[in-house]
């Protein structure tokens, strides 16, 4: 009995001994970087003793890299100039072992961790590198003075894409300074260079310009905002706010020292109604406008006609050229409707001045738009910067030195880069952040809509293999957008940043060929940690997987033969009729892939039940999100056959249209009708027309249904 507790205690000095070993760094991160060669020896030590040295020009990269070692450790490393220490950790500049800009490579040996960088960016991608190789939970278990060893390796590593970004939208809902600066350190933490900063908007002008004072007075508040999506209700509720130049020349510091570069948009012609609501003269009638209280795309835009409009437009953008050194410029063009200029004298008499005529493609208004575009671009360019656009500048004839920014979808990348465009890759489809991440909706904090998880961004192939090399070369970069209509605060910008930027930086600097999720998200753990070290919010999604209770009850129609009469919307036809009756719900999210969408046409659906059956009842669910279009249908109407030719109907009802008062969701419909026995059960389904009360009045509404029922 003696002997064995003396076992027991020495087994247990034994453990405690092995425990008392310091944690060990990992290289597996995010990015991953592109060669990890672990050498035999002992690995380095790094203990609050170790001290950072630093050649010329590279004193704030080492501050960073003791800043970083104290969050996860919680000491200070000394930082020093070079003078050819043979221990401790060493920046180095060395432009001539490197063939490309950011490139960096990491040496770890028992004495020395040298970082090398062909430029200080690149020292600052190998310092990022190396925070998040550290083992975490060394701040609890450092031992002896060792915080951590770094195993003895050779890293060597570069991006893929040299443009890699992240934009945000301050304007629907404006977001403070300090939490911008947040912003840019995590984007520093996924080795990201360019931050979109889009500074106006028609629900608010962010910027302040000297010669125009009023457009922050009062171009940068509202005074309330629409409820939900784009409802009748409105709160009272002032909403604004700004960032005066002195702010944004710190901001621009701020990021320059994370070598990170700011490109900010002026968005015109359209999007300008906070503007107008200054300026009422640059609208093509005049006015009176308001700073925006709805989401959308608003119908009044800068008059191109107007000398004024025109010549406000250029002093804007040369006084942000003042302040910001960006090499680009984002001068927007997105969504300018042209229904005001169609009507506006001064917009026809400018068309008639410049002989602009409509080429079947395009018409006279688009053309006008790249007259406006390509004027802003000559502003821009002759103090040497270029600009940016979004891909709607490709309609007309937009100059070819102008970058496309593809955000709906590839193909405007696709038409820019074989035209000659440089382009990057921003499209909605797979790097729109502002778009739900999960499907359980009810779950999440309401968002503007879509389906995006982590997998989706994850998967995006920002090189279309329709073009040729040549082309490939023009997309320089790849870029995730956050538009916060529905985001009010800065947690939530988080949250949709959070994981789905881990996914952004493996595309942006590795592009990997190869994808291989489930070993992402194993690496993606490791920058959890760094989420809760830094209280950043995050979707924690890929953490915790949820399992779906996600298939209804089989019924007489579940996986019978399915014929469409009618066919969905291409976009939203996914896998076909099957859909409709393969079993699986359709969660919130119109393109999860569960829904099949049409458009101006019903649903008519024939249902082969294979043998003669008795059936009382068809039931299905419909998605409501009216300001995405989408309304509950206007009619259900069944019909049975015998021989899948002659139909005769059952039963049929009407469903009344859901308006602003009602919420939006998933809904059930069904019609139960006298029991009746047959094979062949057709199922028709008609959507309404959008309201009066809606902004597409006059066009069909979308009817988006996932699975028909028999029962
Ligand atoms: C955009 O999302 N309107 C560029
Ligand atoms: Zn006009």
């Amino acid at each position: 009995m003696k002997k064995l507790s003396l076992f027991i205690i020495a087994a247990f000095i034994m453990t405690a001994c092995t425990k008392q070993q310091p944690p060990v760094a990992d290289y597996d991160i995010i990015p991953q970087p592109k060669e990890v060669r672990l050498d035999d020896g002992k690995p380095f030590e790094l203990s609050p003793k170790t001290v950072i040295h630093y050649e010329a020009g590279l004193k704030r990269e080492a501050q960073f890299l003791s800043e970083y070692v104290n969050d996860i450790m919680g000491c200070v490393l000394k930082t020093q100039e070079y003078q050819g220490q043979t221990d401790g950790i060493v920046l180095k500049l060395s432009p001539a072992d490197f063939d490309q800009a950011e490139a960096y490579e990491i040496s770890i040996t028992p004495k020395q961790v040298t970082i090398k960088g062909a430029d200080a960016a690149g020292v600052f991608y190998g310092i990022q590198t190396l925070r998040k190789s550290l083992p975490i939970p060394s701040l609890q278990r450092g031992v002896g003075g060792i915080q951590c060893q770094l195993p003895s390796a050779t890293i060597k590593d570069h991006p893929n894409f040299a443009y890699r970004g992240m934009h945000l939208d301050p304007c629907r809902h404006f977001i403070p300074l300090d939490s911008v600066k947040v912003y840019l350190d995590m984007m520093a933490m996924h080795n990201m260079n360019q931050f979109h900063f889009h500074l106006s908007e028609d629900q608010g002008w962010r910027i302040e310009i000297k010669q125009y004072p009023e457009l922050t007075e009062i171009g940068a508040y509202r005074n309330g905002t629409v409820i939900g999506h784009n409802g009748n209700l409105y709160d009272t509720i002032r909403h604004g706010g700004y960032y005066t130049q002195d702010e944004l020349r710190d901001l621009i510091k701020y990021a320059a020292e994370r070598h990170i570069n700011i490109i900010p948009e002026i968005d015109l012609p359209g999007h300008m109604q906070a503007a107008l609501a200054c300026y009422p003269q640059m609208g093509c009638t005049g006015g009176p406008y308001e700073v925006w209280r709805r989401w959308g795309v608003s119908e009044d835009v800068l008059c191109a006609g107007n000398e004024e409009a025109m010549q406000f437009a250029e002093n804007v953008l040369n006084e942000v050229m003042d302040l910001f050194p960006s090499p680009y410029i984002h001068i927007g063009g997105d969504e300018c409707p042209k229904v005001r200029w169609e009507k506006c004298p001064k917009c026809q008499a400018k068309i008639k001045e410049l002989g602009i005529k409509g080429d079947g493609r395009f018409s006279k208004e688009d053309f006008l738009q790249s007259y406006v575009m390509n004027r802003m671009a000559k502003v821009v360019e002759a103090r040497g910067r270029r600009v940016i656009g979004w891909d709607e500048i490709l309609e007309g004839n937009v100059s070819e030195t102008a970058i496309i920014m593809s955000w709906r979808g590839i193909e405007g990348g696709i038409e820019a880069a074989r035209k000659g465009h440089d382009v990057i890759m921003a499209p909605s489809s797979h790097l729109y952040f502002d778009y739900y991440q999960s499907e359980d909706i009810a779950n999440e904090p309401p968002c503007i809509g879509g389906y995006l998880p982590v997998e989706r961004v994850y998967e995006f192939q920002p090189l279309p293999e329709v073009l040729s090399p040549e082309e490939q070369k023009h997309i320089i970069g790849v870029q995730a957008n956050i538009w916060t209509e529905y985001i009010a605060h800065f947690w939530h910008v988080q949250y949709m940043a959070l994981p789905r930027m881990e996914a952004l930086t493996e595309i942006q600097w590795n592009n990997p060929k190869e994808r291989d999720f489930e070993a992402f998200v194993e690496r993606c753990k490791k920058m959890r940690q760094f989420y809760e070290l830094y209280h950043y919010t995050y979707a924690d999604h890929i953490f915790n997987p949820q399992v779906w209770a996600d298939t209804v009850e089989t019924n007489l129609a579940t996986r019978k033969p399915i014929t469409l009469r009618e066919q969905p919307v291409e976009k939203y036809t996914y896998g076909g009729a099957k859909v409709l009756n393969d079993g699986e719900l359709g969660h919130g999210a119109y393109n999860s892939g569960r829904w099949l969408g049409f458009y101006g046409s019903p649903l008519d659906a024939v249902l082969d039940l294979e043998q003669p059956v008795e059936m009382r009842k068809v039931r299905f669910h419909a998605l409501v999100n009216k300001s995405a279009w989408i309304y509950n249908p206007s009619s259900l109407k069944v019909l049975v056959s015998d021989d899948g030719e002659t139909f005769r109907e059952v039963g049929q009802k009407t469903i009344p249209i859901s308006t602003w008062e009602d919420r939006d969701g998933i809904f059930a419909y069904e019609l139960e009708f006298e029991p009746v026995a047959a094979r062949f059960v057709e199922v028709v389904i008609k959507g309404h027309d959008l309201p009066e009360d809606h902004n597409g009045f006059g066009n069909p509404a979308w009817i988006f249904v996932d699975e028909l029922e028999v029962w």
